[in-house]
């Protein structure tokens, strides 16, 4: 498409997009647990699942860790915005070690919604991503069989429970606004009884982002995410435009962008996952810029001002 090349490139660029209140808040207590123990602070799993941020505390003095197995006597650990099974901060005491969580409180809200459906007698159909590090910190915080996975609608129709049981419903909070509304209306019709969670579990970020997806990806011929592999929340975003019929990547880094993905290309949209610092949303822009003059439009459908508490301990 040699003509095309001479054409300014249209860049659609979504807000809100990148950080949410949940990854500032989990990165802020990494910054400040060395800040103030000093290095290393060790941290149970990815802070947030974008491995800039990960590589940038690491060069600070924290160390990352699947296990707590792994965590030394003696030195504190920071649990990661996903959520971690009870087991965890109870064998962090049973060691005597000092644990800062940085559960974001969103899913800590989904936790304590879990207890009080288990304390109501209720069975939780649990609607969210097999293996996802939220997941298995949400089914932690119940016995085992007291939650039962959804991740289809086909998994709706599979279930054996009886119309006399008792049951509620609840999410991970980085889902497909859409594909979940399909799978609760799916367990409402089988299900009349279940109970819904006070308010959805998806969280503002989430549903935000895939908005501001929706209201450039008409205009796109192709859509780039800035986000991880294993981040729950940016794969969502390219399905939204895929849905859409916008051909969506995900990317990283600006180095990962290949000057052939341009061809053809009058309109592009960029977004950032919630783990997605703004930065590397700089960095790409840059990249795209270094391969073809661009004009930059923001396309903004909300304002956020949510921002989270700091642990106590950490509270100046
Ligand atoms: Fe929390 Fe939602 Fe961010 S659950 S960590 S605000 S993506």
């Amino acid at each position: 498409a040699a003509g095309d090349s001479d054409k300014p490139l249209r860049l659609l660029i979504a807000a809100p997009r990148g950080f949410c209140a949940g990854v500032d808040r989990a990165i802020e207590i990494v910054d400040r647990a060395l800040a103030r123990y000093g290095a290393p602070v060790y941290v149970r799993h990815e802070i947030v699942h974008n491995r800039f941020v990960v590589d940038s505390l690491k060069a600070k003095g924290a160390i990352f860790v699947e296990e707590l197995d792994e965590v030394p006597d003696g030195v504190p650990v920071v649990f990661s915005a996903h959520g971690v099974p009870k087991s965890v901060p109870a064998d962090a005491e049973s060691r005597g070690l000092d644990y800062l969580d940085a559960t974001c409180p969103l899913v800590s809200k989904v936790h304590r919604q879990a207890e009080r459906q288990l304390e109501a007698g209720r069975h939780i159909l649990f609607i969210g991503h097999k293996g996802h590090p939220e997941v298995v910190g949400t089914f932690g915080q119940v016995p085992e069989g007291a939650m039962t996975l959804v991740e289809t609608e086909a998994d709706v129709a599979k279930l054996t429970f009886g119309p006399d049981q008792e049951l509620a419903y609840l999410s991970q909070t980085t889902l497909s606004v859409d594909d979940t509304a399909q799978i609760i209306a799916a367990l409402v019709a089988r299900y009349p009884q279940i109970v819904a969670p006070k308010a959805d579990d998806i969280c503002y970020a989430t549903s935000n982002r895939q908005a501001a997806v929706k209201a450039i990806a008409g205009e796109c011929e192709l859509l780039l995410v800035i986000g991880a592999p294993n981040s729950s929340n940016s794969l969502r975003l390219v399905e939204v435009a895929e849905r859409m019929g916008t051909p969506a990547r995900l990317v990283q880094r600006g180095s990962e962008i290949d000057p052939a993905w341009l061809d053809g290309i009058e309109t592009l949209g960029l977004t950032a996952g919630a783990s997605a610092p703004e930065v590397l949303v700089r960095e790409v822009v840059d990249a795209l810029a270094a391969i073809r003059p661009l004009t930059e439009e923001v396309v903004r459908t909300a304002q956020e001002r949510i921002t989270f508490k700091l642990p106590r301990q950490l509270q100046d």
